[in-house]
């Protein structure tokens, strides 16, 4: 076969500016990359899309997202409470949603509080004048220990002790008022012996 016969059999039909186009056959390595990437494509199809039994990127990232979420609610429980940490609880919409519940009951804090926090027999927790300080662990202590009356203080008291409910539910109910803090309520006018004081976190 001459050279001629051998372009006439292999160039393929067209030009372009005079540039011809040879037709050969790709490489086996280079087909077995492209077979092997339909083999796989079937197979992964089948495990993501059709049985659903493997994680897709998005659930990857759902779950770990999930598990950095409770890790940080875990360290934030184990912790001794702290300033920190009941602010870090206060960030957590679950633990706002489960306090607002406990706050709300009107057997629990509500029955002196009201629903809203604007006070009642209790202060207004959404005014910026507090009794007792405002603080996260002033609110802490507060409501685990309760605040009895102290007339050498000035103290009024009344505020029971919630500290037989466990420090997961102080804890949570705390994180909840601090979500309410200087929202400002309109409701029972501040107590004589309050003092204003500026957000404290
Ligand atoms: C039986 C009524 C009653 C209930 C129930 C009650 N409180 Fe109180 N609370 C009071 C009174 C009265 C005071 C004011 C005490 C004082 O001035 O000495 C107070 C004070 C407080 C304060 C401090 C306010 C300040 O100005 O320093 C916080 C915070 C508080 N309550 C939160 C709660 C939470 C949270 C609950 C529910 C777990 C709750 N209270 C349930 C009556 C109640």
């Amino acid at each position: 076969m001459s050279v001629e016969d051998v372009r006439a059999a292999d160039v393929r039909a067209h030009t372009f500016d005079g540039i011809e186009e040879f037709d050969n056959r790709l490489p086996n390595w280079w087909l077995w990359t492209f077979y092997l990437a339909c083999i796989f494509s079937v197979g992964y199809w089948v495990h993501y899309h059709t049985l659903g039994t493997g994680d897709s990127p998005t659930d990857e990232y759902n779950i770990a997202q999930a598990e950095a979420a409770a890790l940080s609610l875990k360290r934030a429980r184990e912790n001794p409470v702290t300033n920190e940490s009941l602010i870090e609880l206060s960030k957590n919409p679950e633990i706002i949603k489960e306090g607002r519940k406990i706050f709300e009951n009107p057997q629990l804090c509500a029955q002196c509080h009201n629903a809203s926090g604007n006070g009642n027999i209790g202060p207004n927790l959404t005014d910026e004048h507090w009794v007792y300080g405002n603080s996260p662990m002033d609110i802490y202590e507060t409501i685990l220990k309760g605040r009895a009356t102290d007339p050498e203080k000035g103290y009024v008291g009344g505020m029971q002790a919630w500290e037989a409910k466990g420090p997961e539910f102080v804890q949570t109910v705390t994180a909840y008022v601090l979500s309410i803090m200087h929202t400002n309520v309109s409701g029972k006018a501040p107590e004589a012996n309050a003092k204003k004081l500026p957000k404290s976190f």
